[in-house]
C-alpha cells in the first residue's frame, strides 16, 4: 500500500463465499464502506455472475468474477462438496491473484475483506502484501463454538451422557443447541472442515470483523476479544430500513433468486398492521414433504394472513391445491424482498429457520419470531432468540422430529396474540432500537467501521 498519503481513496476487494446468506451481509457491508468513501470491488464466481438476478452497482462498487472451477454449471457439477472446495481453493487462488495483478495497473487494491469460509483469501492478501480483514457472516456465539472445537477445547463426538455443554462466553447449552455440524458428529464433513479451517491462519489477519452488534452478544464478544481482535460491525442492514426518515437512501441487491417485489408489497399494503405471518426458510434449507404439509395446515388453522416464500425447487411439496384454497388468506411466492417485507407494518410475526441474516434482520426490524431451525448454525441462533433475547419462541418437535400443525398454530397465536406474547412483542421493539443505536453515528458498530475505514484511508497513521 502506498504509505503516507492522507485520505487516500482506498480500494477494498470483497470476497464472499458464493451463497446468498454470505453475499447479502458482505454486499451490505460493502455499501456501508462505499458510503464512507472507499472504492469497492465485490468478487463472485463466474457462474454466479452469469446467473445473478440483479445488481445495480454504484459509482464506488463494481462487480468482478473469479473462477471456482465450475464456470458453466456451478457447484452442482462438482462430484462432491470436498471436490468443489478443493478445486475452488486452487483455481480461486489463481484467478484471484490474476485479478489483483490486473488491477495493479489501474486501480490497485489495498485490502481484501474475505469470508473465512474461503481462508485462502487471506493467503492471497498476504502474498500481495495487502491489508486483510476476515468478515464472519455468522454470530459471534456460533464462531466461539467452532473456535472451541478447532482448539479441541470442545471434544467431539459429544458423550451421550453429556446433557449440558459449558463454553466460556456462552450460556449453558444443551447439545441440540449446538450447530448441527457439531451436534450431529460426522455430518457434512467437507463443510465442517472448511468451517474449522476458518481459524487455521486467522492470527495473520489484520482485522476480524463480525456481523453482529455489541449489546446483542456482549458477553461472547468481550470473551473472544481477549484472544482474537474481534470487532462487531453489524447489523449490516441498510440504514433506510432502520430509520424510515432516510427515504432517499437507495438499496440494491445481488440475488440468486428473482424477488416478486410488486406483488408482495401490493398485497402487504392491503393488510392491517401486524396482521400477517411471514414465513421463509432462507436460500438453502429443504423441508421434508410431510413437514411442508404440517406447516401449510398450521398456517391455515391459525386463520391469520400469511406470506410464504416457497422456492421453486420446494414447490412440489406443497399440498395439492393449497394455494388456490387459501388464496383469500395467503400469498405464496418463490422469493421476496425480505428486508422490505420485514420492515412493512403489516408483518406481525416471522416463522423462520433462524439463518443468521434472517435472525438479525428480524431483530433489527422489530419482528417477533417463531423459530423453526433446520441445520448448521440455526439451532444456536434459535436458542438465543428464545432464551437470551426473548424475542420469539421455538417450535417443539414430536418424537420423529416433526413440527405438527397444531404446534405451528399454537406458536403463531402465542407470538401474535394475548398476554403470553406481550413480553416478546415488547422485546422486539426494544431490540430494534438497540440495533439502530449500534449503527447510528458514534454507535458501537459505527465506531468500529470508522476505525477500519480511517486505517485504510490514512495508512501511515
Ligand atoms: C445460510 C445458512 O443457512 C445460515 O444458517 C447462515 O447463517 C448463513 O448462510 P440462508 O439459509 O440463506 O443462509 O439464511 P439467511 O442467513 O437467513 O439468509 C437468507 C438471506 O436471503 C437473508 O438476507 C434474507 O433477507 C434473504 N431473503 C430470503 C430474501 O431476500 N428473500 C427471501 O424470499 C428469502
Amino acid at each position: 500500500m502506498e504509505k503516507g498519503k492522507e485520505n487516500h481513496k482506498a480500494h477494498c476487494l470483497i470476497l464472499p463465499y458464493p451463497i446468498q446468506g454470505h453475499i447479502n451481509p458482505m454486499l451490505q457491508f460493502a455499501k456501508h464502506l462505499s458510503h464512507k468513501g472507499l472504492k469497492i470491488t465485490l468478487v463472485v464466481t463466474k457462474f454466479l455472475r452469469k446467473t445473478m438476478q440483479e445488481f445495480s452497482g454504484s459509482s464506488n462498487i463494481s462487480l468482478e468474477a473469479i473462477s471456482d472451477g465450475f464456470d458453466e454449471g456451478g457447484r452442482a457439477d462438482a462430484e462432491s462438496s470436498e471436490a468443489y472446495l478443493a478445486l475452488f481453493r486452487l483455481v480461486g487462488t489463481e484467478t484471484l491473484s490474476e485479478l489483483l495483478e490486473m488491477h495493479k495497473t489501474d486501480s490497485a487494491v489495498d485490502c481484501i475483506i474475505y469470508d473465512p469460509f474461503l481462508s485462502w483469501g487471506l493467503d492471497v492478501a498476504k502474498k500481495f502484501g495487502l491489508v486483510s480483514a476476515a468478515f464472519f457472516t455468522q454470530s459471534c456465539a456460533v464462531n466461539n463454538i467452532y473456535y472451541h472445537v478447532y482448539k479441541k477445547e470442545l471434544k467431539l463426538p459429544l458423550l451421550e451422557t453429556e446433557k449440558f455443554v459449558n463454553i466460556p462466553g456462552l450460556p449453558v447449552l444443551e447439545p441440540s443447541d449446538l450447530p448441527s455440524f457439531v451436534y450431529v458428529h460426522g455430518s457434512y464433513p467437507a463443510s465442517f472442515e472448511m468451517i474449522l479451517n476458518q481459524f487455521q491462519n486467522l492470527e495473520k489477519a489484520d482485522w476480524i470483523l463480525v456481523n453482529t452488534f455489541h449489546k446483542l452478544e456482549q458477553e461472547v464478544i468481550d470473551w473472544m476479544a481477549k484472544f482474537l481482535p474481534v470487532k462487531a460491525i453489524g447489523p449490516t442492514i441498510p440504514s433506510m430500513y432502520l430509520d424510515k426518515r432516510l427515504q432517499d437512501d437507495k438499496d440494491y441487491g445481488l440475488s440468486v433468486f428473482k424477488p416478486i417485489t410488486d406483488v408482495c408489497m401490493k398485497w402487504l399494503n392491503e393488510r392491517a398492521s401486524t396482521s400477517v405471518v411471514y414465513v421463509s426458510f432462507g436460500s438453502m434449507a429443504e423441508l421434508g414433504a410431510e413437514q411442508m404439509e404440517e406447516l401449510a395446515h398450521g398456517l391455515k388453522t391459525s386463520n391469520k394472513y400469511f406470506l410464504w416464500v416457497v422456492r421453486s425447487s420446494e414447490e412440489a411439496k406443497l399440498p395439492k391445491n393449497f394455494s388456490e384454497e387459501t388464496s383469500k388468506k395467503g400469498l405464496i411466492v418463490s422469493w421476496c424482498p425480505q428486508l422490505e417485507v420485514l420492515a412493512h407494518e403489516a408483518i406481525g410475526c416471522f416463522i423462520t429457520h433462524c439463518g443468521w441474516n434472517s435472525t438479525l434482520e428480524a431483530l433489527s426490524l422489530g419482528v417477533p419470531m417463531v423459530a423453526m431451525p433446520q441445520w448448521t448454525d440455526q439451532s444456536t441462533n434459535a436458542k438465543f432468540v428464545k432464551n437470551v433475547w426473548k424475542m420469539g419462541i421455538k417450535t417443539r418437535q414430536d418424537e420423529n422430529g416433526l413440527v405438527e400443525q397444531t404446534e405451528i398454530a399454537r406458536c403463531i397465536n402465542h407470538v401474535m396474540e394475548g398476554d403470553k406474547g406481550e413480553e416478546i412483542r415488547k422485546n422486539a421493539k426494544k431490540w430494534k432500537e438497540i440495533a439502530r443505536e449500534a449503527v447510528d453515528e458514534e454507535g458501537s458498530s459505527d465506531k468500529n467501521i470508522e476505525n477500519f475505514v480511517s486505517s485504510l484511508m490514512n495508512p501511515s497513521t
